[in-house]
């Protein structure tokens, strides 16, 4: 080779690796994330803690949530799939390595790693079950409502039930401005139920112990 093709071949590979990096997921760091918290915890460090867009109800458990859910349902905030406001606002300021940080400190906070795997949900009503059996919901969120089949999927169980029917009934609208997720799985999902039905369903799910929590934090420490 002479010196011009040898240079030639060494940005080739130079570039291919610049792509391969850059398809990288970005990794999270907890520590990193437990300093970029204090935009987070006036609504997720607070117990009992209510939003009132669109309706009231309690800002969800995001302590315990695993780590790629918590990123996922961030960067659905961020691109207007989810249209929630606040969240769209807020995310909006987060970087792909911000959601990874952030990510990873909430999924390990206040999480004991020595407990055992949760077991299967104890069963409730018989319209619950019903419904459970008709959605399918425990091949995507598992027998404990608390181990999705992938990562990306939530935890629900012991979830605020409120939230919880919140966000179902949030699947079933796409064409709103200010409301709604676009999601294709749940979208499908939430649609085949009546409002009703997803309260049901909310109730049941948020009734059952779970790893989530709202960890009460404040600037006061
Ligand atoms: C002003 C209050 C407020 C602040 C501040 C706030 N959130 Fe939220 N967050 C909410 C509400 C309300 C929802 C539910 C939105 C919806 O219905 O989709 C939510 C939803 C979420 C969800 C989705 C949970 C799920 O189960 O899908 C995550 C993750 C989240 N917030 C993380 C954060 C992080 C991280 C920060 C800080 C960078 C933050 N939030 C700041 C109010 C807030
Ligand atoms: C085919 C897989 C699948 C099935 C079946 C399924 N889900 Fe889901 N569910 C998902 C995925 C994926 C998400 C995350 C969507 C997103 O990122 O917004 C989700 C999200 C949710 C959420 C939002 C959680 C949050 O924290 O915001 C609720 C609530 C929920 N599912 C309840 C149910 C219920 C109840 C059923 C049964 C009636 C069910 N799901 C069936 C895959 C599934």
């Amino acid at each position: 080779m002479n010196p011009l093709q040898l240079f030639l071949a060494f940005l080739l590979v130079a570039s291919v690796t610049v792509s391969a990096t850059h398809a990288q997921e970005v990794q999270g760091d907890g520590l990193a994330g437990g300093k970029k918290i204090a935009m987070c915890i006036g609504c997720h460090g607070i117990l009992g803690f209510h939003a009132s867009f669109p309706e009231v109800y309690k800002v969800p458990k995001i302590s315990g949530q695993g780590a790629k859910y918590l990123s996922a349902a961030l960067t659905a905030y961020k691109r207007g799939e989810r249209k929630h406001p606040t969240m769209r606002g807020i995310t909006d300021a987060l970087t792909a390595q911000d959601i990874a940080d952030l990510a990873a400190y909430y999924s390990s906070n206040g999480v004991n790693f020595n407990l055992a795997p949760l077991a299967p949900a104890p069963t409730g009503s018989a319209k619950a079950m019903e419904l459970v059996t008709k959605g399918g919901c425990i091949t995507c969120h598992g027998d404990s409502f608390s181990k999705p089949m992938d990562p990306t999927y939530p935890k629900i169980a012991g979830q605020h039930p409120d939230y919880l029917y919140a966000a179902l009934k949030a699947y079933k609208t796409t064409d709103k401005e200010l409301i709604g997720r676009s999601h294709p799985i749940m979208g499908g999902i939430a649609k085949q139920f009546s409002n009703d039905e997803l309260r049901e369903l909310a109730n049941y799910v948020g009734s059952l112990p779970g790893d989530l929590k709202t960890i009460p934090q404040s600037w006061l420490r």
